[in-house]
């Protein structure tokens, strides 16, 4: 029993971070990304201002944290990408990993697209491109937006030449592997990203009219805190924004040593992505009273507030008028672009590495043989002049049921099924970092699935009930429920395509003694000897 190796399910060895920084580093990464920089002021503003704080800071400790922590401990406890990671908890749990899998695909799909914006509006930024009016060269020039929605095939070769680069960069740095490749990347863009980030705080905090609009955000509209729909918000951009329930921080954390510190780790990855955040809405608050300020409107009359509009028309108009304009712009789009990229590279790691370990490939075939054929699905459906509408309704479908329904699924699983939870604390607790006490259980097990429950009903319902943004059924229908349908087969076909490798041969880490008595842990053997692990080694 004791020469079984725990380590790995094919006799290499797993790859690691070089260590806590790195990984600390990669997890902040794939947390701070688009739904940062432009989500959330725009959820913010809309959900409440200064009042959307107090539901966003509840959505935080009591789901947001305590699901990253379960993510972590699933993942370095059985040390696998999501649909390794499940199977070994319980063999028909592999499915719920395929759905992830299926549901980062899915995301990835678009995320490359608008992490291409950024990086043409980098470009853009430098000579202002978008003259007099960003709207229409936002809209009409740059992406050539079609009359109306649908899947067209008309090529827009200024949005297909990034994109391509796009895919191309992110394809090579994830052959590179764990350590070579991502790590490295978030090691040296993350310091960049905040520092560049800083420094376009700093210049919209001294612009005229910068304190109008932090008044628009911080007043709080306390009204707002009795709007269901509002604490629903708090809820769905407390998952996107900290990378939870979709494999994400169960891959990462499972190329963590043995007696890697998760729970503090968990705490400075959670605060450190909401304080990233907050900088975001003070940064863009600030250029908006900017904007305003010069328009002579108040900051509420400003229309370009919310998503896309808000990265790529509203930030466009103030860099016109604001003096150093090209070199902000820079910044700004720059920072926007090494934030997408980071989280990127988390998504496509959770495909990446399920797909290595169900066939036994390596970091670069996996980057190969399923990087290309999404780059090419991505490209085809993104670089035409209906992206926007693809994008949009993509977006909405994917976060709203298939993140949402796979948290849900994932709490009810792997708590009330599977009653996993002491286990999965114990583990916790059997390593350095601050303690994790029955709350946990309690949040996770009991809190999390009655409040995203209850999300996911109301936010199903309403997607059924009236037409999203008034667009045709037919559209929503084949390009929404399209695409959780998408993740569903993936779930469904992956988990019977056999293993190529033994995922089973796999001995979770013994749990403190005492800890054992009386409960039922299936994945540690009763009266096991310590077990050698190839990491204990090194
Ligand atoms: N967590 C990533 C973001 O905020 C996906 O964009």
């Amino acid at each position: 029993m004791a020469a079984r190796s725990a380590t790995t399910h094919h006799g290499a060895q797993r790859e690691q971070w070089s260590g806590q920084l790195g990984f600390v580093l990669a997890a902040v990464g794939s947390a701070i990304g688009l739904g940062n920089i432009w989500r959330f002021p725009g959820v913010a503003y809309e959900n409440g201002g200064g009042a959307f704080l107090i539901p966003y800071l509840v959505a935080l400790l009591t789901a947001g944290i305590p699901v990253l922590l379960l993510d972590y401990s699933i993942g370095h406890r059985f040390r696998g990408s999501a649909p390794t990671s499940f199977r070994r908890m319980s063999r028909p749990a592999e499915t719920l990993g395929w759905f992830q899998v299926g549901v980062s695909l899915v995301i990835t799909l678009y995320y490359t697209a608008v992490v291409a914006w950024a990086a043409s509006f980098m470009w853009f930024a430098a000579t202002q491109a978008w003259g007099e009016d960003p709207e229409a060269f936002f809209f009409g020039e740059f992406l050539q937006v079609a009359e109306s929605p649908g899947v067209g095939l008309d090529v827009v070769p200024g949005v297909l030449l990034p994109l391509v680069l796009c895919w191309v960069v992110t394809i090579a740095i994830l052959a590179l592997g764990v350590r070579k490749g991502v790590e490295r990347a978030n090691v040296v863009f993350i310091p960049t990203l905040v520092a560049m980030f800083l420094a376009i705080v700093v210049r919209a905090l001294t612009l005229p009219g910068a304190v109008d609009g932090l008044n628009a955000f911080f007043t709080p509209d306390w009204a707002a805190l009795a709007d269901p729909g509002v604490w629903i918000a708090a809820y769905g951009q407390i998952f996107f924004s900290l990378s939870i329930a979709f494999g994400i921080m169960i891959t990462y954390s499972s190329y963590l040593r043995r007696r890697a510190n998760l729970t503090s780790t968990g705490l400075v990855v959670g605060f450190g992505n909401s304080s990233f955040e907050l900088l975001a809405g003070i940064g863009v608050f600030s250029a908006l009273g900017f904007m305003a300020f010069q328009q002579g409107v108040t900051v509420g009359e400003l229309d370009t507030i919310q998503g896309i509009g808000l990265a790529f028309v509203a930030f466009p108009q103030i860099l016109s008028l604001m003096p150093g304009g090209p070199v902000f712009g820079v910044l700004f789009f720059a920072s926007l672009t090494l934030a997408g990229l980071t989280s990127l590279l988390s998504i496509l790691q959770v495909i990446s590495a399920a797909f290595q370990e169900k066939f036994g490939w390596s970091p670069r075939q996996a980057a190969l043989l399923v990087g290309v054929p999404v780059a090419v699905v991505s490209t085809v459906l993104f670089s035409t002049t209906t992206a926007l509408f693809v994008l949009d309704v993509t977006d909405k479908y994917i976060n709203e049921v298939g993140v949402v329904g796979s948290a849900v699924v994932m709490t009810l699983v792997v708590g009330l099924a599977l009653r996993r939870l002491r286990e999965l604390q114990t583990h916790l607790n059997a390593r350095p970092g601050v303690h994790v006490g029955g709350w946990w259980r309690l949040l996770v097990g009991l809190g999390v699935p009655l409040v995203l429950g209850y999300i996911f009903v109301t936010g199903v319902a309403s997607l059924l009930g009236e037409p999203y943004e008034g667009y045709p059924w037919s559209f929503l229908t084949t390009i929404g429920w399209g695409g959780v349908a998408f993740a569903v087969v993936v779930a469904l076909l992956m988990t019977f395509v056999p293993w190529r490798r033994d995922v089973d041969d796999f001995v979770a880490h013994e749990l403190p003694a005492r800890e054992l008595w009386g409960r039922r842990w299936s994945s540690v053997p009763s009266g096991a000897a310590p077990h050698h692990h190839e990491e204990d080694r090194r």
